[in-house]
């Protein structure tokens, strides 16, 4: 007998509803940074060029977008290029500025018809002129947006924006517009390119790397970390759902003892 021919029912979407309904929304992160790593692995592993894993890459961030978006995620940071990525062979770094530029011009009206806004961390200088021309139209385009704020970190390290922000601050007290004594941590979170948005709470790091990578070292100081051996083109919202339930088990000290903080919950 033949069997019953029909639409396949797709299971990863199912898997996805249920993990969704069993997230506590009262306790998401606010701010969640993921490290997309393993692009390049995925490729090898398929017998193909690393450029080809970058590719497959952008579907995952699509849907890691649609998938924060639908949860009411307020901030999510992608690190899509490290500083130290410009080391790269020369035609990864080509291949890899074009497809981000590509794919940035292609998702604005999704990003708009979502009620997206882009933000932009990074040494945006360091850009081919189209590449920065082509990110300056797209946050002009999504910054009427109130819906989830997609921080994409390009071109960026930590130490990077460390040195800057310490540039600032020695520039602005020798021209008397700051006080050293009254530095604070408020202060040095000012002069940080993240300093519109709150800490995340939890970073992600796909591809079974166990490293930060110069990745907001500063901001990071009190996020669950999440590693997860899932390579970039592969991971999906299902992934980032358990993710955030796994976070959700996670008693989150901040120095003080566990009963203190059982006692304030
Ligand atoms: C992450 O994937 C994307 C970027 C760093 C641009 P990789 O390109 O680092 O992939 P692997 O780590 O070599 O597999
Ligand atoms: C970190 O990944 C940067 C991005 C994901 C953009 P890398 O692949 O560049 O990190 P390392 O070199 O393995 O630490
Ligand atoms: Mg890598």
């Amino acid at each position: 007998m033949r069997p019953k021919s029909g639409p396949v029912p797709d299971c990863s979407f199912l898997y996805s509803m249920s993990l969704q309904q069993n997230i506590d929304k009262d306790r998401l992160p606010r701010h969640i940074a993921i490290i997309m790593d393993g692009n390049g692995r995925w490729a090898q592993e398929k017998g193909e060029d690393r450029l080809f894993g970058h590719l497959h890459g952008v579907e995952s961030v699509r849907n890691i977008v649609e998938g924060a978006a639908e949860i009411n995620i307020e901030y999510l940071t992608l690190y899509a290029f490290s500083t130290e990525n410009w080391d790269r062979p020369e035609y990864e770094v080509t291949g890899l500025m074009e497809l981000l530029v590509d794919t940035i011009r292609k998702e604005v009206p999704t990003l708009n018809k979502n009620n997206i806004r882009l933000h932009v961390i990074g040494d945006i200088g360091m850009l081919p002129a189209y590449a920065q021309q082509e990110l300056a139209e797209a946050l002009a385009e999504t910054a009427q947006n109130t819906g989830l704020n997609l921080i994409m970190a390009l071109s960026y390290s930590s130490r990077w924006e460390l040195v800057n922000a310490v540039k600032a601050i020695a520039a602005d007290v020798k021209a008397s517009k700051l006080d050293p004594e009254t530095i604070t941590q408020d202060t040095l979170q000012q002069y940080l390119s993240t300093s519109a948005f709150p800490d995340p709470e939890l970073m992600i790091r796909t591809s079974g790397e166990f490293r930060i990578s110069n990745f907001l070292l500063y901001q990071l100081a009190y996020a669950e970390l999440y590693f997860t051996n899932t390579r970039w083109p592969d991971f999906r919202k299902e992934n980032l759902y358990e993710a955030i339930l796994d976070f959700q088990k996670r008693e989150r000290r901040f120095g003080k003892t566990g009963e203190q903080i059982k006692k304030i919950t």
